[in-house]
């Protein structure tokens, strides 16, 4: 297949981007920003059998290079993904999310595209206390980040009902794995841990997360890809519920920390307290989760020490005056 992948230099993308290649043989180009999530190093093992070409999805003139051999599919991971993020600065997420998606969706019609998939997420249905989400549950995004991510979703979902354009949406429930950018939850405490740098919990820390591995969600979204409907949406969650409190307690286990590492801090504003999502749907589909969590934590651990020439910039970069910036300390 030859597929166009939009934000396939960031963590999710460029784990598909892999496995499409090394598994499908497909013909890739990478179409990424780079900002700072979206990194050359994610793709560097693939060296030269994938093409990237930096620039946004909100370039029609790159999104017009980027279309230009045509292409069987765009898979768009394009986004800005990070919550707290949104809180400080929205109008990035509102730009890439929202307007970078309409630009990839013209681009894709005016094409005659035969296939767009949209990568989305659980937190397009907010928090729910019981049960799990279904692709028919309410849109009741709570961040900016969720928010703009769903007005993506229901602009993908006019094109399929206005133009005919063949689109599906894939949500998936928080991934961790290799290449995760250490803002996120999981990277973050494993390379605290490993440098022991407080563990920053945001309130109590009983918040549920629905997590899936990194590589389970790329084979969801192959299964969507291939067969899923046109104008469909599919959930893609992980088999494990966690509070926050158990995965950092794993954490200091699998690295050999005490918990005196753990701080509770102020709570994040708006805070989703639990995301379930049911994945029936995909699963008609054929596919089914692999990785137990305990065992795809330990792997991702195990990543995280192995490559710190991939990890050291980020720590000693952009990233550490985020992070003074939003914790209010300094990384050890
Ligand atoms: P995150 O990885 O930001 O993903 P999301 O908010 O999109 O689910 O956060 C996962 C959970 O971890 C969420 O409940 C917030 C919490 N969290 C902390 O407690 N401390 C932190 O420093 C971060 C980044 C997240």
């Amino acid at each position: 297949m030859k597929l166009i992948v939009c934000g396939g230099a960031g963590f999710i993308g460029s784990n598909f981007v892999r496995q499409r290649v090394r598994e499908h043989g497909d013909d890739v180009i990478v179409l990424d920003k780079l900002t700072y999530a979206g990194r050359r190093e994610n793709l560097q093992d693939l060296g030269t059998d994938v093409r990237l070409i930096e620039g946004a999805i909100e370039d029609e003139v790159k999104v017009a290079e980027a279309l230009a051999g045509g292409a069987d599919a765009i898979v768009n991971f394009a986004a800005e993904t990070h919550v707290d993020r949104s809180i400080s600065g929205p109008f990035a997420f509102e730009e890439t999310n929202v307007r970078g998606t309409m630009v990839l969706l013209e681009a894709a019609r005016k094409a005659d595209l035969a296939r767009f998939v949209q990568i989305s997420t659980d937190e397009v249905y907010g928090s729910i206390a019981e049960g799990s989400f279904t692709e028919e549950s309410p849109i009741v995004p709570s961040s900016p980040y969720s928010a703009t991510k769903a007005g993506g979703d229901l602009v993908v979902q006019s094109y399929f009902h206005t133009y005919g354009l063949e689109t599906v949406i894939c949500r998936g429930s928080n991934n961790y794995g290799p290449y995760q950018y250490p803002e996120k939850l999981i990277p973050l405490m494993v390379l605290n841990a490993l440098h022991d740098d407080k563990l920053p919990v945001y309130g109590d820390g009983l918040n549920v997360r629905n997590w899936l591995y990194v590589e389970d969600f790329g084979r969801g979204i192959s299964h969507v890809l291939a067969h899923g409907a046109p104008g469909e949406v599919y959930n893609v969650g992980g088999p494990s519920e966690c509070t926050n409190m158990e995965v950092v307690r794993e954490i200091l286990a699998q690295t050999g920390k005490d918990e005196s590492l753990i701080e509770h801090i102020d709570d994040r504003l708006g805070h989703d307290r639990r995301y379930s999502l049911g994945s029936e749907k995909v699963r008609a589909l054929g596919w089914e989760p692999q990785m137990d969590f305990s065992e795809g934590l330990a792997q991702t651990v195990e990543w995280y020490k192995a490559n710190d020439w991939w990890w050291e910039p980020i720590r000693s970069g952009e990233f550490r005056k985020y992070y003074e910036q939003h914790y209010g300390r300094s990384l050890g």
